[in-house]
């Protein structure tokens, strides 16, 4: 999705920053980027199709080097196609304004014929190009920016977070709202700032404001006013980010994706450890939401989430199902929203999301609120929309994903829901003391079996399988129980970045229907654990096996590894943890076969690390 940056310096030069922070949001997907400089009398626009790089060749004459203020923008495109004419920066003409924006204006059409019959005349097919008018048309009638921006958010519909730059009397003025997509903002004694993520403002500060939606903010050195739309004044806190930026960078790997995946063995003791009370066989999560009394009043919880965060909210099904006798629903977030869902009464809805910020995710869990169900989430990003509209939260510790195909926050999810597990089930008697300190104690040695897995030997037995299979025309990933969101998950993983068809199945429902497709020779990657289903699953084995498919077994079972072509070996480890392990070789597989296509692995054709957007 598209990210925004603003700064307003009270001294230096800004765009050597703003250029870094747009760096820092290249991770969310974009197809074209752009600055608008402030200063003296005139505004300057530069903006380009394509990578930074690009628009770094426009500024190397240097002539805006030295300006004290500036807005930058990357777009990915959804009114309009990618082009230097639909990129922002966008401006009404007036060449004292400029406007960046992330969203979508919904009535953008009908304001584009009011603007156009008073005399705009619109440069770009963006729904954003009617925004800068209508800010230019209240600039026009004398207003101040804070007022023509509040002034003209009132005749729009839609999502959106924005940026807004004039110049008055010489001096520019920076301005930002948010209505759906994130926006955060800082103010040292030397600047003012704004960013889609903290990781834009970091290069200056960590202590920060998270914009709620229905805020207008005025930045300056040393001063942040925050009023909502009718112009009221507004607290916000200070939060202070304890993330840096190293831990942001790629650290010697070459890509994002990789370094994450290799991150995983200390999410897991970041994610789990200091909340394992091993005497009691319990977990202890900081904040309230997950006393005995709420635990044990729950009927029954509804999972929303999107892509990958739905794959663990699915596993976290099996877990919670099993290990606390709970009941639980998963529903993709944007079905959820429009089906109305009849709700048992005394639910939590479970919100999961990395990046907290996923519109879909955050439209379900509102709704479910709404209809009464207490909203928990599973989130990755402290002061998150998710995590700020949840009476209880279960952050994972697996610090920054920069990577769009999520990795360590998949393994940080199912931890998650592992431990939620454990608490419910012991909040609520299923599980004894001696249950949860052996599920607990199989968690902590599960770190070791990952740092034993993520090696050397198996990154090379991965990369030479997946080279085997570079001109397969499709894959098929097979797995049954705990183990079924696996194959869903290592299906999409290469799906995002390799851009072959693969599809996820469950195992025991191939002769239902796919398993027609099955040619001699097609790969098909099967996951396979000691646990119920492992006998089931080598029967489905032999059927793949006896219409020719290849075989590729991933897993613990060492008898469906005998069946197989190729075997992925991983350490043996409880049923229920098993998806931790089994997911690492089809990281790895996608990786390998992505990279071995000459694929963008960080960031991927069509993607965005954050979709903030329907
Ligand atoms: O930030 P979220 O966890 O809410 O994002 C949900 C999905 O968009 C995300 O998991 C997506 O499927 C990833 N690209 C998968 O690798």
């Amino acid at each position: 999705m598209c990210g925004i940056v603003g700064a307003v310096s009270r001294s230096g030069a800004v765009l050597e920053g703003l250029i870094d922070g747009l760096r820092k949001l290249e991770y969310r997907g974009y197809d074209s980027c752009g600055v608008a400089m402030f200063e003296g009398e005139a505004v300057q626009i530069r903006r380009k199709v394509g990578r930074l790089s690009e628009l770094e060749k426009l500024l190397a004459d240097g002539a805006l080097a030295g300006a004290r203020a500036g807005i930058g923008h990357t777009r990915w495109a959804t009114h309009g196609k990618p082009s230097d004419e639909n990129a922002h920066p966008h401006t009404d003409g007036s060449g004292r304004m400029a406007l960046v924006h992330n969203g979508i204006i919904e009535n953008y059409l009908e304001l584009r014929e009011e603007l156009s019959a008073g005399g705009a005349v619109f440069r770009s097919e963006t729904d954003t190009e009617v925004l800068t008018h209508l800010v230019g048309r209240e600039l026009a009638r004398g207003r101040g920016l804070a007022e023509a921006v509040r002034l003209s958010l009132k005749r729009v519909q839609g999502y959106y977070a924005i940026a807004v730059m004039a110049l008055e009397n010489g001096q520019p003025r920076l301005v930002c709202a948010r209505q759906g997509p994130p926006l955060v903002v800082a103010a040292t004694n030397e600047i003012g700032l704004c960013g889609s993520d903290v990781l834009a403002l970091l290069k200056y500060t960590r202590d920060v404001v998270f914009v709620e939606d229905g805020d207008i903010v005025e930045l300056a050195p040393g001063r942040l006013s925050i009023t909502d739309f009718d112009g009221r004044p507004v607290t916000r806190a200070v939060r202070h980010v304890d993330w840096d930026e190293e831990a942001a960078s790629k650290g010697g790997y070459p890509h994002h994706m990789l370094k994450e995946i290799h991150e995983q063995p200390d999410v897991l003791a970041r994610t789990a450890f200091d909340r394992i009370l091993q005497v009691e066989g319990d977990v202890d999560f900081e904040g309230p939401g997950f006393d005995d009394a709420r635990l044990c009043a729950l009927e029954r919880i509804q999972v929303v989430a999107c892509g990958t965060a739905l794959h663990a909210g699915m596993i976290g099904k099996y877990l919670i199902e099993n290990l606390a006798g709970v009941a639980v629903d998963c529903d993709y977030a944007s079905e959820f929203r429009y089906r109305e869902p009849v709700l048992a009464p005394r639910s939590a809805v479970l919100a999961i999301s990395q990046s907290g910020e996923t519109a879909d995710t955050l439209a379900a869990m509102r709704l479910a609120r709404e209809r009464g169900l207490a909203p928990l989430s599973i989130c990755n990003v402290q002061g998150s929309t998710v995590v700020r509209e949840s009476e209880a939260v279960i952050l994972t510790h697996a610090g920054p994903e920069i990577g769009v195909a999520s990795t360590k926050a998949f393994v940080a999810q199912v931890i998650a829901c592992y431990l939620f597990a454990v608490r419910l089930g012991r909040a609520r008697g299923k599980l004894s003391v001696e249950q949860g300190r052996e599920l607990l104690d199989e968690l902590r040695r599960l770190r070791a079996r990952l740092e034993g897995l993520i090696t050397e030997k198996t990154v090379d037995q991965v990369r030479a399988v997946a080279a085997k299979h570079l001109k397969a025309k499709g894959f098929f990933f097979l797995g049954r129980g705990v183990n079924f969101p696996v194959a869903l998950e290592g299906a999409l993983k290469l799906k995002e970045i390799s851009y072959v068809h693969a599809e996820g199945y469950a195992a025991g429902e191939m002769k239902h229907g796919p398993i027609a497709l099955i040619e001699p020779g097609m790969p098909i990657v099967v996951i396979n654990s000691p646990g119920r289903v492992a006998d089931k699953v080598r029967s489905n084995i032999e059927q793949v096996k006896a219409r020719g498919g290849h075989v590729i077994s991933v897993g613990a079972d060492e008898a469906s590894h005998k069946l197989a072509d190729d075997a992925i070996r991983v350490p043996a480890c409880s049923e229920w943890l098993s998806p931790l392990l089994n997911v690492v070789p089809l990281q790895l597989f996608a990786y390998h076969h992505a990279l071995a296509r000459g694929c963008d692995i960080d960031k991927p054709r069509n993607l965005a690390k954050s979709v903030t957007v329907e």
